[in-house]
């Protein structure tokens, strides 16, 4: 059957898809990105869509899909092309574009001009240099970095110095690194001997040197000046980051930030691992979707820093959480869901460059940090290593990054020990059925008058409502419970004299904004059913504190500092957090925030020998506690799914 031209609107792109593609996958094929929480399944509702013109057939009927149809839109992930061209336009609320993600770290607001955007987009670059000019990368560890530069003069070849080229080259390498294990690939051996005549003895050697071992990675002619650029990237499930590096100067040049592409497989870790080991060449497809998307930022780099070039990046350190190394690097992560959950590798080979497909120098290194276990990943190791907490003086300390996942790390020093649990990504708004991240629009903070029950918000960066993002949620469920709209469990007190009160298709629902207020044109309100996804979500994080703390026999009070990293960190009203017993109700001072420490690390990691192998001793030494494992956490997170808890006395502070 011949192929059908798909147009996306408002970006105008077309695409052609043979007949029978659905719309998600037509999309996706098109570089136009759509929210797809739940993977394609049907069943989260975010994808929706309007069909301009043309028409599609529905892969299957379900209730949502008919409810979706009832206000004109389509279901893309259900929407399949037939035998003619469409037009598809893709509502605000759908789309999920670079420009809104460089939003959420930037505050640039959305629907400005693109030269606005871009001259904005700039001053936050600038801004972020500054911040990195005034905090260095090396975060106190000494500049030596993974891949480095040594520039040789040998001795020329004679008929009283006759001894080998390689010998001769090694030799004088030696006493430059003062390292005696070298190892050189047949490769560069082969050419050698012309090399150093042409280039009359003159090399410079390009080497990376771990722990008394250096591998040669290239020699080139004469002695090299121009600098040594590296590329550190936090995989993150929702957005990835690049930080691009000068070696030798040991300072960030410049960054970028975009969504993860496999957002078209699913929100969280277990859609895209099931999109992976199920779909034909699923593995290959979400492999290769990591791969465009740090493609993508390594371009962006390139085009704003205009004098490196893509050859001129030698090395690469990324760190994720183990699915994310799994599959950027084509591993097999089927077994990461499945009892007893073992990932393949928690220490990840070094791959040249070219064997990913990586536009970095076709020879560079790709280094991925080592993980813990199947739900302890790079990230926390990163983490760990940037807030030293595995330092001999370093004080009992909690670090804890709630992101897709609610993952931490307590101890000091020699003892670390390390949990995931499965909170779900409501506090990145899904699940929740007016969640989003943190972009331009999205409700930050709330409050509730406990007499007239109005509502009173801010948004990010003023603009006009279109739902409530992470912290606003966490507004939301303490000013609820506060003003008495729900009580310790979750459950809506029905009979408030508030026309905000009212019953809605799934059940009891809260009005926090009037339609007419918004930028949807839809009521903005939060339901019973996600106040309950909430609780869920903020109990199992708890739950994960207490069962580490009874795992080691310690209590809330002896915990010094509170490490919260992760970009949901920035935005968290600490207080808040407390009152709804997401954190332990310790003093306020002890909570540091540490931001994007994945990528802090990696950075690190990166530019110094030492920290690199810290980041690998201390993947070693941490002890993973698997959650499903006996009573211990479920009894906890059954006993915090209330507000805040049901034992009260460990928040003495919370009325
Ligand atoms: Fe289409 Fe979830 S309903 S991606």
């Amino acid at each position: 059957m011949n192929k059908r031209f798909v147009t996306f609107l408002p970006a105008g792109v077309k695409v052609e898809v043979e007949p029978g593609t659905d719309l998600l996958t037509a999309a996706s094929k098109a570089n136009v990105e759509i929210k797809a929480p739940c993977g394609g399944d049907g069943t989260c509702g975010k994808c929706a869509v309007k069909i301009q013109s043309g028409s599609v057939k529905a892969r299957r009927d379900s209730h949502l899909a008919t409810r979706i149809a009832e206000k004109g839109f389509n279901l893309a992930c259900q929407s399949l092309v037939q035998d003619e061209d469409l037009v598809v336009e893709i509502p605000q609320t759908s789309a999920l574009t670079k420009h809104q993600v460089l939003v959420e770290r930037s505050s640039i607001g959305e629907g400005i001009s693109d030269a606005l955007s871009n001259y904005l987009l700039r001053v936050w670059q600038l801004k972020e240099l500054l911040l990195e000019k005034q905090e260095s990368p090396l975060n106190g560890y000494p500049l030596k970095p993974l891949c480095k530069r040594v520039r040789l003069t040998l001795p020329a070849a004679s008929l009283q110095d006759n001894r080998d080229d390689l010998n001769r080259l090694t030799m004088a390498l030696k006493k430059e690194i003062k390292c005696t294990d070298i190892q050189i690939p047949l490769p560069l051996v082969r050419n050698l001997g012309e090399i150093l005549r042409t280039a009359q003895f003159k090399v410079t050697v390009l080497l990376s040197e771990i722990g008394g071992k250096a591998e040669i990675i290239a020699i080139e002619p004469g002695h090299a000046h121009q600098p040594l650029y590296g590329i550190a990237v936090d995989i993150g499930t929702t957005t990835v980051v690049a930080y691009l590096l000068d070696l030798e100067k040991g300072r960030v040049v410049d960054t970028a930030g975009t969504h993860n592409r496999q957002a078209r497989f699913g929100d969280d870790v277990i859609s895209r691992i099931v999109y992976a080991v199920e779909e034909q060449d699923g593995l290959q497809t979400v492999h290769q979707s990591i791969i465009d998307t740090i493609n993508t930022l390594i371009m962006d780099l390139l085009v704003k820093q205009r004098h490196i070039k893509e050859t001129d990046i030698r090395v690469m350190m990324t760190a994720g959480n183990t699915t994310m190394a799994h599959l950027f690097l084509g591993i097999n992560p089927k077994f990461i869901r499945l009892e007893p959950y073992i990932p393949t590798t928690n220490f990840y080979p070094v791959v040249k460059s070219k064997e990913l497909g990586l536009r970095l120098h076709p020879d560079a290194l790709v280094f991925s940090y080592p993980s813990v276990a199947s739900y302890v990943g790079g990230d926390i190791v990163s983490g760990t290593l940037f807030t030293k907490m595995g330092n001999e003086d370093a004080p009992i300390s909690l670090l804890i990054d709630i992101g897709t996942n609610g993952e931490m790390v307590l101890g000091a020093g020699d003892w670390l020990v390390t949990c995931s649990c499965s909170a779900g990504p409501a506090f990145e708004g899904s699940g929740i059925t007016f969640g989003m991240r943190a972009m331009h629009g999205a409700i930050e903070r709330l409050e509730i008058d406990p007499q007239t029950y109005e509502i009173s918000y801010t948004t990010i960066n003023n603009g006009k409502p279109v739902g409530i993002c992470g912290s606003g949620l966490i507004d939301c469920l303490a000013k609820l419970r506060c003003s008495g709209v729900i009580d310790r469990a979750g459950k809506f007190q029905t009979n408030l004299p508030t026309e905000r009160m009212r019953i809605g298709e799934a059940g009891p629902e809260f009005v926090l904004v009037w339609r007419e207020d918004t930028d949807i044109n839809r009521d903005i309100i939060i339901s019973e059913a996600d106040v309950k996804n909430l609780l869920r979500a903020k109990g199992a994080v708890f739950a994960g504190i207490r069962t580490l703390l009874n795992v080691v026999g310690f209590e809330l009070d002896g915990i010094e500092n509170i490490y919260v990293a992760g970009g949901f960190g920035n935005y968290l009203n600490i207080p808040d957090a407390i009152a709804i017993g997401l954190l332990p109700d310790i003093p306020v001072e002890k909570y540091k925030y540490v931001g994007n420490t994945s990528a802090k690390g990696a950075c690190m990691a990166l530019l110094s020998q030492e920290a690199w192998q810290e980041a690998n001793n201390l993947a070693g030494k941490m002890t993973y506690i698997e959650l499903s494992v006996g009573n211990l956490f479920m009894d906890e997170f059954v006993s915090s799914l209330f507000i805040p808890h049901t034992d009260l006395t460990l928040f003495p502070n919370v009325s």
